[in-house]
């Protein structure tokens, strides 16, 4: 029951679409301008900087909050962590799929970071250079983001395996398996980035679509 809270916890949070508020402020459907993605890439894209840090802070500020908001109702219990990492989901799933917009929403990847910090601080240094190098390298965002999620991933495991996490085998095993579906999340959200990426037609950041 505290798994299926947490996840709601994390949905409701997620629903907040900072991309597309940020858009309507605009005066524009982000979903209709540049990728189409409500997400903080596309933000600068079609809106400049300053709409797209903004659609970031938002977007990790939330994942933040549902994650905070799970720590203190569930902070007497042991795997509140494990528990930290549902709520983490279910921002994913309430900013990829919000009911609201026709279940299309972002692709997860601010949220992600939001996830990343407020459970596993300690992780974020190699996703984020992974993400830095890629996307600075290539200009392909989508590239530095689908590394950062897989990163990730494999971060979880390792630090697990070496007594990181701090849990027993069952917890361990249940933080890998949400870590996978994170990941798998992003996968399928990037799904025609992946497509333009191996036809070498991705958007590059910094050109106009
Ligand atoms: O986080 C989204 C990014 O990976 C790709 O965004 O707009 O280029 O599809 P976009």
């Amino acid at each position: 029951m505290e798994r299926i809270i947490c996840l709601v916890i994390g949905y409701i949070f997620g629903l907040f679409q900072t991309g597309y508020i940020v858009g309507k402020l605009h005066h524009i459907d982000i979903r209709q301008q540049g990728s189409g993605n409500a997400g903080s890439t596309n933000a600068v894209r079609v809106m400049g900087w300053k709409a797209g840090l903004c659609t970031f802070a938002g977007d990790v500020l939330k994942c933040v909050l549902a994650i905070c908001l799970t720590r203190y109702i569930y902070r007497d219990t042991a795997y509140a962590p494990m528990l930290a990492m549902y709520a983490g989901v279910g921002a994913t799933l309430g900013h990829n799929f919000p009911f609201y917009l026709k279940f299309k929403g972002g692709k997860g990847i601010a949220v992600l970071a939001g996830l990343v910090v407020a459970t596993h601080p300690v992780l974020v240094p190699i996703p984020l250079a992974c993400f830095l190098i890629a996307s600075i390298l290539t200009r392909y965002v989508s590239l530095g983001s689908l590394l950062a999620a897989t990163t990730f991933f494999m971060e979880i495991i390792l630090y697990g395996e070496m007594g990181g996490l701090g849990m027993s085998l069952n917890y361990r095993i249940e933080t890998y398996v949400l870590a996978c579906v994170i990941m798998v999340l992003a996968w399928f959200r990037h799904k025609e980035n992946i497509k333009r990426l191996i036809a070498g037609t991705e958007n590059r950041f910094g050109s106009k679509k």
